[in-house]
């Protein structure tokens, strides 16, 4: 079985090839940031733009990775949601045309429940249940994963996701977007003990999470400063990257006490912080697993793969509708 995987609902256009029995055949992932970083964010109109200009040539240079033929494609499976909508509508109208064009079924998939579940893919792979940490530019969850679909919910962020902090405290710093493995970097530069940020939320019982605070009390630090040197941003992006990792460690360490499940998985683009990564392994009793860095940001094999599982348990589109959901829950799928 060979699944194209499309991925476009932010800003890089992604396409893989997943194929039952050999793994991924093909990966590409392509990257505008440089359009985007002029404006400090993803612009949508331009990411859509951007996905009908690249997309269709990279499903081809995908396709000859694999050395496989279009005919030779089993299924499509594409980002159905959550993202914006203008980029979305171009990898769902892509798959599902193509799908047609072909008479093969397609599958449109969930993005975090695909940054989740490429996990399978790592050597060793978790067993079920696990706790999985998914911390991303958009959201940041604690969720107790009982089997593929079967999901529970015990935290999330009340205000800005993690990432979301990172690229805002970056912009302050004077870094570019996406900001957060350059204020990774810089923290790397800075001293311990010259600044100290308040963990937000810890006084609280539970497994919630808020991190605009964080981002408002970088905000007065710089302001009380009469000189801004390298050493002090430095310094200042050390304290922030301290209080962000503690805290989603310290969560964790809550949510293995309360569930007594002793395997957790981080997944998203934040969980290429080296930090955290250094720190979950050290405090965490549990065995912590990431997917390979490849697959942890943004990419298409973990939508291929996904919808190989979801294609075998015998799911697929039906009729001609051309559906995106820019705000789609993981519970409601
Ligand atoms: O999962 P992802 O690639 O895209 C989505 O948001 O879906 O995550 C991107 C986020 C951005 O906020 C980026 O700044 C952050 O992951 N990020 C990092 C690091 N690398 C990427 N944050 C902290 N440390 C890093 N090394
Ligand atoms: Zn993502």
């Amino acid at each position: 079985m060979q699944i194209l995987g499309i991925e476009s609902s932010c800003d890089e256009t992604a396409v893989a090839i997943y194929s039952e029995g050999q793994g991924i055949r093909a990966h590409l992932v392509f990257n505008k940031l440089e359009v985007h970083a002029a404006f400090g964010g993803v612009v949508p109109e331009l990411a859509a733009r951007d996905h009908i200009r690249y997309l269709i040539t990279l499903i081809d240079k995908a396709l000859n990775q694999a050395g496989l033929n279009k005919n030779e494609l089993d299924a499509i499976a594409y980002t159905k949601g959550p993202g914006l909508i203008g980029s979305l509508l171009v990898g769902v109208s892509v798959a599902r045309s193509l799908g047609f064009a072909l008479n093969i079924p397609t599958l449109g998939v969930h993005h975090l429940e695909a940054h989740l579940m490429v996990v399978m893919l790592s050597d060793p792979q978790p067993t079920y249940p696990f706790l999985a940490l998914l911390i991303s530019g958009g959201h940041t969850m604690l969720l107790e994963v009982r089997a593929l679909s079967d999901y529970r919910l015990l935290g999330e962020t009340l205000d800005d996701a993690v990432g979301e902090a990172f690229d805002k405290t970056a912009r302050l710093l004077g870094l570019d977007y996406p900001g957060g493995a350059a204020l990774a970097a810089l923290a790397e530069k800075g001293q311990a003990g010259r600044f100290h940020l308040t963990r937000p939320m810890l006084n609280k019982p539970g497994l919630e999470f808020s991190f605009s605070g964080l981002k408002t009390q970088v905000m007065n630090l710089l302001r009380q400063q009469s000189e801004l040197n390298e050493q002090t941003r430095a310094d200042i992006a050390y304290a922030f990257q301290d209080s962000a990792v503690d805290t989603l460690i310290i969560k964790c360490e809550r949510a293995i006490k309360q569930t007594g499940i002793q395997q957790l998985v981080m997944v998203g683009g934040v969980s290429a912080n080296q930090r955290l990564r250094a720190e979950l392994k050290q405090r965490l009793t549990a065995e912590v697993y990431y997917p390979s860095p490849d697959l942890c940001t943004d990419n298409g094999a973990m939508v291929a793969y996904l919808g190989y599982l979801r294609l075998k348990e015998g799911q697929q589109d039906s009729g001609l509708e051309i559906q995106a959901k820019a705000r789609w829950k993981i519970f409601d799928i």
